[in-house]
């Protein structure tokens, strides 16, 4: 690792880290995403908790990041590990209590670290009270008009050939075992997740209250779930496409980027602008660059995930392709890109790039790439310590994408090593005795502690710390601006160069001979660099002109 500081105003000291009262504070941002079971165990039940996130703020607060989005800790039967809400505005004893994030909250804001919260609007539990209310009502009632509920076609078959973005139909029985009751509800995930009927307008009346609710008590931001499937077609017309099959929703035209969801984010950024400073909604918006910016129009979301590059392989033309599309949105619409490679749903991407050291070595280099790119980023848990996939036992995997017949995301869920020592479960439970892990590590788990990293100069966790101690100097001194766009190309052998301004560039090296970087002073590198000026396979520069 290496990171050069030319002299002059840049080479000043980092500011202490506060919460800056800029209304658009998101623009530069990069926030971190704690998955709350798998990162710290307050109380020893081998289930991570708020208790333990609390404890290990200041390591979050260390790295740099300006904010921390939390997923789902509400309420739950956890069929889909939170994803699946019984109360929207509750703490599932299984994480703590409201008052434990509430302290939470505090000691975030103490740090300078902005809390975002998950939330889930497309689907619900099967063990909501609506939805509860709704079973126990007959076909057509008003409960049932909260959600889905539509009679099959003959009474054995669903109501449409939609398939479940888990695998299976998208499609159960209300009431198995009636003969007079012959009502199926929607499910696009497992059948524990109940889609709410969002042509109802008792079902946005119920959610403007919930996002009131956490903005009232402080939170900063909105991570939206699935946030383009909302609308479904009216009529829930059959799909066109082969079977039903949603294919991560983008294929299904009938589920996915209706008009109408437009309507929901307006209101919503209404209600997000009703607070000082503005709240923060970004959108799990699983489509191509030109539709999933229409997400982020100045009305609407400020951020929406750059999907298109989430799951990119080591491909410099991909990238470039990709990374002209976003700018091209960007240009249409006028919201920078928000960046991530990794989040809890995908596999790492140490393991997407190749596996084992090569694979390590890329992801840094990636990582570096992001956070150099104009527009926000948003680091996933264990990212920084270059985390590979776990092969998790199939007799100890969870998911139920998994259990349908989907792949298994469990592999990038394993509870954080923070130990070399595996005492403790790596030192992930600060609660003794501790119980076993909810989801098994590794036998060399230990290798990628964090204690080990911070002792290590070359590790990626001081890698990716000085990474954002640059990031927040060169916006500080305005080399890196919220005008800033991206203008891709491949130059020979493979080298990757995205230009933000005129100042200041990325290079990856994405070839297997070593290139030659474009003048300028180099500011930063994923590994140190060999020969000034040339570029090694595998690794990233930043590069100031
Ligand atoms: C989102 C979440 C994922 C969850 C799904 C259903 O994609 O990130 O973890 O399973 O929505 O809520």
């Amino acid at each position: 690792m290496s990171a050069v500081l030319p002299a002059g105003p840049m080479a000043g000291a980092v500011e202490e880290t506060t919460i800056a009262p800029a209304p658009d504070w998101w623009q530069s941002a990069v926030i971190y995403e704690v998955y709350p079971r798998s990162f710290a165990d307050g109380d020893g039940d081998g289930v991570g908790d708020l208790a333990g996130l609390t404890a290990r703020l200041p390591y979050i607060a260390a790295l740099g990041v300006d904010g921390i989005w939390m997923t789902p800790f509400q309420p739950s039967p956890q069929v889909d590990q939170g994803y699946d809400v019984t109360d929207y505005c509750g703490v599932d004893p299984l994480f703590g209590t409201m008052e434990q994030f509430e302290s939470l909250l505090a000691q975030a804001h103490a740090l300078g670290l902005r809390i975002l919260l998950d939330v889930v609007p497309n689907h619900c539990s099967s063990e909501h009270p609506l939805f509860r209310a709704a079973l126990a009502a007959s076909p057509g009632s008003p409960e049932r008009g909260m959600f889905h509920f539509v009679q099959g076609r003959d009474g054995q078959t669903p109501p449409n050939n939609w398939q479940s973005v888990f695998g299976g139909r998208a499609w159960s029985r209300a009431n198995p075992d009636s003969a007079t009751d012959l009502d199926w509800y929607l499910h696009l995930f497992s059948a524990g997740q109940p889609d709410w009927n969002w042509r109802n307008p008792a079902v946005g009346d119920y959610f403007d209250g919930v996002l009131r609710f956490w903005f009232d008590k402080g939170v900063d931001g909105l991570r939206i779930d699935v946030a383009h499937a909302l609308f479904k077609a009216d009529g829930l017309p059959d799909s066109p496409s082969e079977g039903g099959v949603v294919d991560g929703l983008r294929s299904n035209p009938q589920v996915s980027d209706q008009e109408d969801v437009h309507e929901v984010y307006r209101r919503w950024r209404t209600i997000a602008e009703k607070y000082e400073p503005h709240r923060l909604l970004v959108g799990e918006v699983n489509l191509e660059p030109a539709r999933a910016a229409r997400y982020t129009r100045a009305d609407e979301m400020q951020q929406a995930f750059a999907f298109a590059f989430v799951k990119l392989g080591w491909d410099p033309e991909a990238w470039a392709a990709v990374g002209n599309e976003l700018e091209a949105a960007r240009l249409e619409h006028g919201a920078a890109p928000t960046w991530a490679l990794e989040n809890h749903d995908i596999v790492r991407s140490v393991t997407r790039f190749g596996g084992g050291e090569l694979g390590g070595v890329r992801a840094r280099a990636a990582l570096v790439a992001l956070l150099g790119l104009p527009g926000a980023a948003y680091i996933y848990q264990g990212q920084e310590l270059g985390l590979p996939e776990v092969e998790v036992p199939v007799e100890a995997r969870v998911d139920p994408m998994w259990a349908r017949g989907g792949v298994c995301r469990d592999g990038a869920r394993v509870p954080l090593p923070w130990t070399e020592n595996a005492a403790l479960s790596h030192g992930f439970s600060l609660g003794e005795p501790a119980a076993e892990p909810w989801l098994p590590q590794p036998a060399d788990w230990g290798s990628h502690a964090i204690e080990l990293q911070e002792q290590d100069q070359d590790s990626a966790l001081n890698l990716t710390k000085a990474a954002l101690e640059l990031r927040r100097q060169l916006w500080k001194n305005e080399v890196f601006t919220a005008d800033d766009g991206g203008s891709w190309r491949v130059e020979a052998g493979n080298l990757l160069i995205c230009k933000r301004n005129e100042h200041f560039l990325v290079a990856v090296a994405m070839g297997t001979e070593p290139v030659r970087l474009p003048a300028g002073t180099v500011l930063l590198t994923a590994a140190p660099l060999e020969q000034d000026g040339w570029l090694q396979p595998n690794n990233a520069a930043w590069v100031l002109r």
